[in-house]
């Protein structure tokens, strides 16, 4: 069980940015089933984003919950005047419900972070939202965002954690967690499959630095101790890298395509790994530690982007 503020997350959660659809390979039934099979086995907890497929993935992660008892995390990214309300009302109608509110990225630099955090704190405060979160912020920004903060705390980070990306075990961003209270949302846990020795041909994966990262000897050595472990402990490897991001104090949320992959996710859950399996699997991705959390070249160019995309867009 995690705790994120008022919220029991489950130790695994769900990322569906699959349910988005574009850049992935999906079929709608065989999420909707997956998501099902996943809450039915425990999982209560569902990250989506309101540009994941400009608002489809909120709009099937409403369909399948119903019925369901689960936590519903989203994000909101875009940052001019009064956005971030507006968002949060459209995802609201698409979901029925949030409980975690999270910003998607840092805002771009000519949207000061304190007014775009106090508008999530002023969603809370009108009880449109359980519990507040950033995404893609680096030790020193969150430092900032929670300086800005009145009443209420952030309750998490949501960045890139998997054992080819390890930026969030640098000494500096853990110390800022540990100080303020915020919880790690590990995504992309599996990679995009790469920690697993697989490959996809979509577009969400084509350019994701993490396959070319297993293609190296280090990154071999990576996929090696995965399945070796999952071997001994006669579990899937999916299983294996989720338990071991799980043991390091972080919620993964996979994004799964099938049921069978939903189970996967759910095994995480109950697999305790020994200590001689967590050594291995923290000595083989040691080599990706370096890099640094989030994305701070974010607050520049592509936060015009972003936000010129969102005004643009048919949300
Ligand atoms: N905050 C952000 O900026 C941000 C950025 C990226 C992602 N996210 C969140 O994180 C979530 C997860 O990240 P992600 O989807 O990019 O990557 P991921 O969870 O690391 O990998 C997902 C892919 O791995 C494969 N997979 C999943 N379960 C598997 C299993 N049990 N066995 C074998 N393969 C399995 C599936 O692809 P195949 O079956 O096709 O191989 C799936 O598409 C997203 O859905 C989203 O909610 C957030």
């Amino acid at each position: 069980m995690m705790e994120l503020g008022s919220l029991k997350a489950s130790d695994v959660g769900l990322g569906a940015w699959q349910a988005g659809g574009r850049a992935w390979t999906v079929d709608r039934a065989e999420l909707l089933k997956a998501y099902r099979r996943a809450f039915e086995l425990g999982i209560n907890f569902v990250d989506t984003a309101e540009i994941y497929g400009w608002g489809e993935s909120e709009r099937l992660v409403g369909e399948a919950i119903r019925g369901y008892d689960v936590i519903v995390a989203t994000k909101v990214a875009g940052f001019h005047w009064g956005s971030v309300e507006k968002s949060a009302r459209a995802s609201l109608a698409r979901l029925g419900r949030i409980d975690l509110l999270q910003l998607h990225w840092p805002p771009p630099v000519y949207a000061p972070l304190c007014r775009v955090v106090r508008d999530l704190e002023r969603l809370k405060e009108a009880g449109l939202v359980s519990e507040i979160g950033v995404s893609n912020f680096d030790a020193r920004l969150l430092r900032r965002a929670a300086e800005c903060l009145k009443r209420h705390e952030i309750v998490s980070d949501q960045v890139e954690y998997n054992p080819f990306n390890r930026s969030a075990d640098a000494d500096e961003f853990r110390k800022a967690l540990g100080e303020l209270g915020v919880k790690i949302i590990a995504w992309s846990p599996l990679a995009k499959g790469a920690a697993l020795g697989k490959w996809g041909p979509d577009r969400a994966r084509r350019m994701d630095p993490s396959f070319k990262k297993a293609s190296t000897e280090a990154g071999r050595r990576v996929v090696e101790a995965v399945r070796s472990v999952a071997q001994r402990r006669g579990a899937s490897p999916a299983a294996v890298v989720l338990a071991w991001l799980k043991h390091r104090g972080a919620l993964p949320i996979p994004g799964v395509k099938n049921a069978a992959q939903a189970e996967d996710a759910a095994g995480a859950l109950r697999l305790q790994l020994p200590e001689e399996d967590l050594r291995l699997l923290d000595e083989a991705t040691a080599p990706f530690i370096a890099g640094g959390v989030g994305m701070g070249g974010i607050r520049y160019v592509p936060g015009f982007l972003q936000e010129l995309a969102l005004r643009l867009s048919p949300l």
